[in-house]
């Protein structure tokens, strides 16, 4: 039986802020902003932000200490001051890490747990409601009820999901994405047409997602190299915004495969962006899938009007590779068996061996 799912209330387009403010009072009166250091006030979210709810008469706090790949302390500290803040509500301004670190502390700030029990949903009920603001293209955080946060204390990157941290709202303007950098502009694209593709690849694919697949799909290998090379192109930026916005949804219903997971520890131990991570792995596992569900992947390509190989080729040019990625047979031993035990191993669309990790793996040395 497919199912189509999507609790979150998204305003997309231009000043979409600003032309709905009113719904911030729908919250509370007291916001707790939650961004990164720099990205918010550069691409102009934070000031929107700022605006509109001063404009409504609501008071806020700014926590702006979420860093890259956000940490468990971070989700602590912030839980903390939202608590003795005496906040109401959350938004949250950014790419993925502002919005997961946000959606972890409305869980922690909301329920009488320990920071690590985030990790275990059955572990709670309740969570403080959460506006997500996106500034780049690419996570679809913004219509997901996933997180990914480090465990600084064991050095691990994992990922919890629970509906009642789908965003309440979020406001998704193309507009904050023109100040990224063309490599930030291509790793997450990447990322979004990752998520549209494992909504192919997953076990729960579901017919009802397969019109926001293929346009997304088509939007991004459309779109990418204009954003990279035209950053102010406000066209090719509100393409890329809807196309990751339907990876979210995406992914919502259906979840990650082998192609998130095998790029997860090239994140971490070669400081590799997700995206890239994810683009890295793209083509030899599409390769690796095709053999097991041929129909379903070469009906994207039909529906866009090109081919697997055109794809390939798109794909190359892109230049998803990395100095810094040195995977050595020793990186291999510890890093495989860790995928293979990844929770959405069992939504892959064929078996996965420790072999296969390996080889995927191999493949990618340079
Ligand atoms: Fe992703």
């Amino acid at each position: 039986m497919d199912n189509f799912f999507m609790p979150t209330h998204v305003l997309f387009g231009f000043d979409a802020i600003l032309k709905n403010k009113t719904l911030f009072h729908n919250l509370g009166s007291k916001a707790f902003i939650v961004t990164g250091r720099h990205s918010a006030v550069k691409c102009g979210a934070l000031e929107d932000v700022l605006n509109a709810i001063s404009e409504v008469n609501t008071e806020y706090v700014v926590f702006n200490e979420v860093t890259e790949n956000p940490t468990l302390s971070t989700v602590e500290k912030g839980s903390d001051i939202f608590k003795k803040e005496k906040c109401d509500f959350i938004i949250a301004i950014g790419g993925g890490s502002p919005i997961d670190a946000a959606k972890a502390i409305a869980i922690l700030a909301a329920n009488n747990i320990s920071a690590s029990d985030i990790f275990n949903p059955s572990l709670y009920d309740k969570a403080i409601p959460l506006v997500a603001v996106p500034t780049t293209s690419g996570t679809g955080t913004e219509a997901t009820h996933y997180s990914v946060i480090t465990n600084d204390k064991t050095n691990t990157k994992a990922g919890f999901g629970s509906p009642l941290i789908f965003p309440k709202y979020s406001f998704c303007d193309p507009k904050y994405t023109i100040t990224l950098n063309p490599l930030v502009t291509r790793d997450t694209g990447i990322d979004a047409l990752s998520h549209l593709l494992e909504g192919v690849y997953s076990v729960r694919r579901n017919s009802l997602l397969m019109p926001l697949i293929y346009r997304g799909v088509d939007y991004i290998v459309e779109n990418l190299d204009t954003a990279v090379m035209d950053p102010t192109n406000l066209e090719a930026r509100a393409l890329l915004m809807q196309a990751s916005l339907w990876g979210g949804i995406v992914i919502a219903h259906t979840s990650t495969t082998l192609q998130h997971s095998i790029g997860y520890p090239v994140t971490t131990e070669f400081g590799i962006s997700h995206g890239l991570a994810n683009g890295i792995f793209l083509k030899p596992i599409m390769d690796l899938y095709h053999y097991y569900i041929e129909n379903e992947i070469e009906e994207i390509f039909d529906n866009l009007g090109f081919s697997r190989q055109d794809f390939y080729l798109w794909l190359n040019r892109q230049s998803l590779s990395s100095p810094r990625l040195k995977i050595t047979e020793e990186f291999i031993r510890e890093k495989a068996p860790e995928v293979l035990a990844s929770r959405n191993m069992a939504l892959n669309p064929c078996p996965i061996t420790l072999a296969d990790i390996e080889k995927l793996y191999r493949g990618v040395m340079r």
